[in-house]
């Protein structure tokens, strides 16, 4: 039985960082396991413009622990209105990794997201010229669709289409959650990938009625079926490169969780790689834990891989029940609950 395992330092390829006192409560969780992360861009205001980004990011720079070589990578966020002149800007200025398509309305502060994909058009031209990812939240906001069904749904009326329509546009379809977005990845070129996140690998939908109903299982896209679940396991465990890892770290304070109607987003920062670890060593899977954590991602980016290592060891510890955020209290994945992975200092 392996009890440890050392990996090139991973990358967080989907994370939500928010902003001010949330940002700097948040921030050196991912810092202490993650070189880089593509930080979303759904704050309140959205980040649709280079300038904005640029901000953003000079933010999360002043926010880092002293010492740290953490590189934020920016992302914007498409609105029908962004000129190809915007994406040309992003492009040259090194700081812009990908451009995040929210259908307006599918999940937390995408009110300003797109109702219409062919008014992309011109961002999208420019994207796919200049190879910028389109980073897709892969719903359907139709409320005519079974929440369960509305990423099958997303992916048979607009991702196929879409990438039809623009066949050398590199695509992330993010934090996947069914076997039928495993199936559409799978037959797609290379330009085509997706990302996987803990919470949707390590539970199915029960978890959100376990003895009462679960706020802090709730996060969108829904977890799924357990014949899900164990399609997107099938397929990170494969060793594929178009399957990397994507946290999807969404921290709410647990007052607006446990509220009469409840944020979308599990916050998974604190214990997120050791949960990945935990994944993977139960599927006895250990040796493909690299290529998902740490060269998958870069790889498809164009990105250099990691030199610098991390260790993780098979040690048991206690997740705390809650963490501190702002005024607030975050409470993680596994609150209160044992892990069976940690990361070595
Ligand atoms: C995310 C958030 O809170 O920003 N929520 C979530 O449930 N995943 C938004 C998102 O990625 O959908
Ligand atoms: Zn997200």
């Amino acid at each position: 039985m392996t009890d440890s395992i050392t990996l090139a330092r991973p990358d967080d390829w989907h994370l939500h960082l928010r902003d001010g006192a949330g940002l700097k409560a948040v921030l050196a969780d991912t810092v202490q396991r993650f070189a880089r992360a593509i930080v979303m861009p759904n704050l309140k205001p959205p980040i649709t413009t280079l300038a904005l980004a640029d901000a953003y990011r000079e933010r999360i720079l002043a926010a880092l622990p002293s010492g740290s070589t953490f590189n934020p990578l920016m992302t914007l966020y498409l609105t029908e209105t962004m000129p190809a002149l915007e994406i040309e800007r992003a492009s040259r200025s090194g700081h812009v990794h990908g451009v995040k398509y929210y259908p307006a309305g599918a999940t937390t502060n995408s009110d300003n997201g797109v109702h219409d994909l062919t008014h992309c058009a011109e961002a999208l031209e420019a994207m796919e010229a200049l190879g910028i990812p389109l980073l897709v939240h892969g719903e359907v906001t139709d409320p005519d669709v079974d929440i369960f069904d509305r990423e099958r749904v997303f992916i048979e009326r607009h991702l196929t289409p879409l990438v039809m329509r623009y066949p050398k546009l590199k695509l992330v379809l993010e934090h996947i959650t069914t076997a039928s977005a495993v199936k559409f990845v799978l037959t797609t070129d290379s330009n085509v990938a997706a990302t996987v996140t803990p919470h949707h690998l390590l539970y199915n939908r029960n978890a959100l009625f376990q003895g009462g109903l679960r706020p802090h299982y709730y996060c969108l896209p829904v977890l799924k079926r357990e014949t899900h679940r164990q399609a997107l396991i099938k397929a990170v465990t494969s060793g594929n490169p178009k399957f990397f890892l994507g946290t999807d770290s969404a921290p709410h304070g647990r007052s607006t969780k446990e509220a009469d109607c409840g944020c979308a987003g599990i916050y998974s920062a604190h214990g997120a790689l050791e949960l990945y670890a935990e994944v993977f060593d139960k599927a006895e899977a250990l040796q493909h834990l690299e290529g998902f954590c740490s060269h998958f991602g870069a790889d498809f980016y164009g990105l250099a891989r990691n030199s610098q290592k991390i260790t993780l060891k098979r040690q048991s510890w206690l997740m705390p029940a809650s963490l501190p955020f702002g005024d607030d209290t975050l409470v993680p994945l596994r609150a209160g609950e044992e892990m069976s992975w940690q990361l070595m200092p």
